[in-house]
């Protein structure tokens, strides 16, 4: 388990992490999401003591950071996987911090095994492409065997088969019982691997629920409806209180209402239907509503000129 209790990080006249007070929960994968700037790397910094807090505290299974005895056994974190030393091996490596871990050796073996990297594990890091990086930052969170294990953009760089790894991994270490934090931009993978979310936005919470909640709270279920009668259909819809408003390729768009019934209208007036179809709506659309007043980085669309 993870506690932020009021937790705050300044730098200069900008306030990163802002009063942020939430619990991480075991058993679960927890998706960490913000926009671009809004101080999720800074919090997990903070989570592993390598940045101080300006205000609050951050405890882990009940301590602080720096009270942990072994720390990499309790809590293994991927953070940054540039931070290698580049002319060391894949074994070298997490040999180095098996070693000031208390951690036996036959453990770097198996992580490397577990990630993949067993061919390259004598090769010098620096050679390594960025996926197999990401790899070797995950075998050193494993290499402890931690009840608690942090991601920051896991799937940075990893290809189709690894991000279907990555998924199946989190959800396994979870379904053990393990406190599982994950960042990611990745809207859709996170849709498939958070069972809750801690959202925020220019260092303050906005969310803290689960997946459903969220995406039902923040997005806009709807069914989709066409027939090659849409007037008569438009009309049949309000006489009975309905209303529908015109969506995409001159279909209709009900909110509120059952597809079921619709169709079971449909069907009494005699009206051919060619689409009823419900659209559930999706993480991304409830994460751009939630956060779109939190976006500071704003691309224009198109080229320009
Ligand atoms: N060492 C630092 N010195 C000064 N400002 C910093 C430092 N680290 C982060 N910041 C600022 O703190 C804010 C939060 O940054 P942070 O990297 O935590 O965001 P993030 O949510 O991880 O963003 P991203 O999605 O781009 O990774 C940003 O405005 C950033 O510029
Ligand atoms: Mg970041």
């Amino acid at each position: 388990m993870i506690e932020l209790e009021d937790l705050s990080k300044r730098y200069g006249d900008r306030l990163a992490v802002d009063h942020l007070s939430c619990t991480i929960r075991p058993g679960v994968v927890t998706g960490f999401l913000g926009p671009n700037g809004a101080g999720k790397s800074t919090t997990m910094r903070m989570m592993l003591d390598l940045d101080s807090p300006t205000g609050g505290t951050v405890r882990i299974d009940g301590k602080h950071y720096r009270q942990l005895h072994n720390p990499l056994r309790t809590v293994g974190a991927l953070l940054d996987a540039k931070a290698v030393h580049g002319g060391r091996s894949a074994w070298n490596h997490l040999l180095c911090l098996a070693r000031s871990n208390g951690i036996p050796r036959s453990r770097v073996g198996e992580v490397l095994d577990l990630v993949g990297l067993t061919p390259v594990a004598r090769k010098r890091a620096k050679g390594f492409s960025l996926g197999m990086g990401q790899r070797l930052g995950i075998a050193a969170a494993l290499l402890g065997d931690p009840r608690i294990l942090m991601f920051d953009e896991p799937v940075n760089g990893l290809d189709p088969e690894g991000i279907h790894w990555i998924r199946t991994l989190m959800k396994s270490l979870a379904g053990q019982g393990r406190t599982v934090f994950v960042s990611s931009h990745l809207m859709s993978e996170m849709a498939l691997t958070a069972d809750h979310l801690i959202v925020i936005g220019q260092g303050r919470l906005l969310a803290d629920t689960s997946m459903a909640d969220f995406i039902a709270r923040n997005a806009r279920s709807f069914v989709l409806m066409r027939s090659p009668e849409q007037e008569r259909l438009k009309d049949v819809l309000s006489g009975a209180g309905i209303t529908a408003v015109p969506g995409a390729s001159g279909a209709l768009e009900v909110s509120g209402e059952d597809a079921a019934h619709l169709g079971e209208l449909a069907a009494r007036h005699r009206i051919v239907l060619h689409e009823l179809s419900p659209q559930r709506a999706s993480l991304e659309e409830a994460f751009m509503r939630l956060t779109a007043g939190s976006v500071e980085y704003h691309a224009r669309t198109g080229t320009g000129g």
